[in-house]
């Protein structure tokens, strides 16, 4: 078992990583203030985990739970609503806690309801997505998707406590998966050199799942995070890193439609424009470059955008997102391997190239 605390004063919180942590009531109980419980979960995930969890949830007055239908396309205010639906009807008070068991799309829900009802509940995170493990669980951002733009309309919220069950992984879709390791590699590109190599070396194991080499990656991307989310928790300069690639791949997801490609698909395809941009700004050579594509490829992930989408839609797209600061595009491009920086004022002409060079018409 692994576990590691995210520094951010009295909001600070345990991730406790490793096998059968599910339904283990000593790991919970410490971090559930009330006698009210809440599990958030899906048609998908409920009945392959809630039944393990609840075994760990001992003697409350009130364990509630709300199934809300599975996919990206219902991370909505509606689906939302659903859950503070459930909370009132059941009469859930201001010491309830709410329990994201799920991926992302879940957890994001979960984690802007309890933001939000009565001003704000406790709440647990119980990622079952590589993704959800090493990224979205993380750090506090919860929210839902706007018809004009993903992912617009949230908040900064803090869970009291990650329980990181690496076992859940077992049943993840290998596409799935795959997406996952999307972010995986994008913390040794724009932090973490060493885990870069690492990954090299590794990649094949990680595919497999084998449990000691998925926990040892699981605990580096989450150390790797929650050091920078712990120097910017709210996102006013250096915890932009972490959008590396994201903002060509939100462009990918809004044009394609939400869920037609994965988010860690789109961030694969993204990660390589945003590359391609550094390469153009003089900072990585080409070699980077290769060995970004080949990492992508072994780890089934896509190399470039897709076929359809112009260079127009990027632009229009990309003129959307939360990452335009008073009509000035802010990038993230890496200095070096390991190393990333906020590019405030990126010239279009320069995006325009790395689309080009990268196929996209
Ligand atoms: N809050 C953040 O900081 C942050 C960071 C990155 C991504 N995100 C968000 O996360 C979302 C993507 O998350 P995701 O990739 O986990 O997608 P997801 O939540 O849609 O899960 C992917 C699919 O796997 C299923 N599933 C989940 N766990 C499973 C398991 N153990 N076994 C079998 N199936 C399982 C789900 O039901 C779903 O069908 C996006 O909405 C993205 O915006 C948020
Ligand atoms: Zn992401």
């Amino acid at each position: 078992m692994h576990s590691l605390n995210v520094a951010l004063g009295a909001r600070s919180y345990p991730i406790i990583i490793g096998p059968k942590l599910l339904g283990d009531a000593q790991y919970l109980l410490p971090s559930i203030r009330g006698r009210q419980v809440c599990v958030v979960t899906n048609e998908t995930v409920a009945p392959l985990y809630l039944a393990r969890l609840l075994k760990g949830l001992p003697g409350f007055d009130k364990v509630d739970v709300v199934e809300l239908p599975d996919g990206e396309s219902y991370k909505t205010l509606n689906t939302v609503n659903r859950i503070f639906d459930a909370l009132l009807e059941k009469r859930h008070n201001r010491t309830t806690t709410l329990i994201a068991l799920g991926g992302g799309v879940v957890g994001d829900m979960c984690g802007f309801a309890a933001a939000c009802y009565q001003r704000g509940v406790d709440f647990i995170q119980i990622p079952t997505t590589l993704l959800a493990l090493v990224d979205s669980s993380v750090g506090g951002k919860t929210g839902v998707n706007h018809p004009l733009g993903k992912n617009m309309i949230g908040a900064f919220y803090q869970p009291r406590l990650v329980l990181a069950d690496t076992d859940t992984l077992t049943t993840l879709p290998g596409r799935e998966f795959s997406a996952g390791i999307a972010e995986v590699i994008k913390y040794g590109l724009i932090c973490d050199a060493p885990f870069f190599l690492w990954l090299e070396a590794n990649m094949d194991a990680l595919l497999q799942r084998d449990t000691a080499i998925l926990a040892y990656a699981v605990d580096r991307c989450c150390r790797d995070k929650a050091a920078v989310v712990a120097s910017d928790e709210r996102e006013s300069g250096r915890r932009a890193i972490l959008n590396f690639g994201h903002t060509f791949g939100h462009a990918i997801e809004t044009v394609q439609g939400y869920g037609a490609w994965l988010h860690g698909e789109a961030v694969a395809a993204g990660m390589v424009l945003a590359l391609e941009l550094s390469r153009l700004c003089g900072s990585v050579d080409n070699n980077l470059l290769g060995r970004l594509r080949s990492l992508l490829r072994k780890a089934r992930l896509p190399q470039r955008p897709p076929a359809g989408m112009t260079v127009t839609d990027f632009l229009q797209a990309m003129a959307l997102d939360k990452k335009v600061v008073n009509g000035r595009l802010r990038l993230v491009v890496l200095k070096a391997l390991g190393e990333a920086r906020v590019a405030e004022d990126t010239p279009r002409e320069k995006v325009i190239d790395a689309l080009k060079n990268c196929g996209v018409r």
